[in-house]
């Protein structure tokens, strides 16, 4: 159905891994509606399951239990159409920024040559790196790589793009700017975006809708509305309804990460984790 309001469905979703007497839940029950045109972030526990998560949008793992649709029909794997950028550098170091950008499209064969060229110039100038267009990955910063990988996901245009931590890593200073810039990029071109992060204020000032999950066997714990205004700019982290989002959002996050110190994982990194900017 090309008019569903929603882009996916995540229905009843559960997954475990391991066999047998090692089989070890990571996601229970998990129901989720990505909307379209949205940004959906989603916040969890270190080790919750927010990569599975990922990797079941995007087709790469099936579900046990449940169904996941994009668009009205069931994902069964890999596709364009939900294209994941993650944490660690995809770009080919032997290939240039340009030939990076047009690989997949190339392998395909799905772009005709000169719409090809045309689109790629266009999507490297739109994430600010014309002058880049030909030098190699290691000629180019980290904020500058992670901007080559955007582009690299958005010439195929995909119906949802995933994002698993993209920035993670980043120095503090190329982490605001990278935050910035994909806030316009989303605030400019309609599109709709998951955004897995571990840092609660990204998640906040990126996010329409902010997805909190609970400790492993991860489920939604709750879903917040981000109802601060368009357009925004990181300023409006200080604001009261920001703190406020934020203050209700690491309670239950603090609550989940205790039921995790119960068991093996620490929740002493987890909450250094969320709260590095004061
Ligand atoms: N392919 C797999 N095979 C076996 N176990 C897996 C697999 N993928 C994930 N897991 C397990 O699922 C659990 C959740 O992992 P996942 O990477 O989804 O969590 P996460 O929330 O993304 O973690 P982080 O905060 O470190 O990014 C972990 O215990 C992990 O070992
Ligand atoms: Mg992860």
């Amino acid at each position: 159905m090309a008019d569903a309001p929603d882009m996916m469905q995540v229905n009843n979703v559960s997954k475990a891994f391991g066999e047998d007497w090692e089989r070890e839940m990571v996601i229970e029950n998990l129901s989720l509606k990505i909307r379209r045109n949205q940004l959906t972030a989603i916040v969890g526990p270190s080790g919750c399951g927010k990569s599975t998560v990922v990797n079941l949008l995007a087709g790469f793992e099936k579900p046990d239990s449940g169904q996941i649709l994009l668009d009205g029909r069931p994902v069964t794997g890999p596709s364009k159409d939900t294209l994941v950028v993650f944490q660690e550098t995809a770009l080919m170091p032997w290939l240039t920024t340009y030939q990076n950008v047009t690989f997949g499209p190339k392998l395909r064969g799905d772009i005709p040559r000169d719409q090809l060229k045309e689109a790629a110039d266009s999507i490297i100038e739109t994430v600010g790196l014309k002058e880049f267009r030909d030098k190699y990955p290691l000629q180019l910063s980290g904020g500058m790589q992670r901007r080559a990988e955007l582009a690299r996901a958005l010439i195929n245009q995909p119906l949802v793009m995933i994002m698993d931590e993209p920035f993670r890593g980043l120095d503090a200073m190329t982490r605001q700017l990278m935050q910035e810039f994909y806030m316009r990029l989303c605030e400019q071109e309609a599109r709709t975006n998951v955004f897995v992060t571990s840092e609660l204020e990204e998640a906040i000032i990126l996010a329409d809708s902010l997805v909190v999950l609970s400790n492993r066997p991860a489920t939604v714990r709750e879903v917040v509305q981000i109802d601060l205004p368009r357009p925004r700019n990181l300023e409006m982290l200080s604001s009261s309804q920001a703190y406020e989002y934020k203050r209700h959002a690491m309670e239950m996050l603090h609550e989940e990460a205790l039921k995790s110190f119960k068991g093996v994982g620490s929740s002493s990194d987890f909450l250094e984790s969320y709260s590095r900017r004061p």
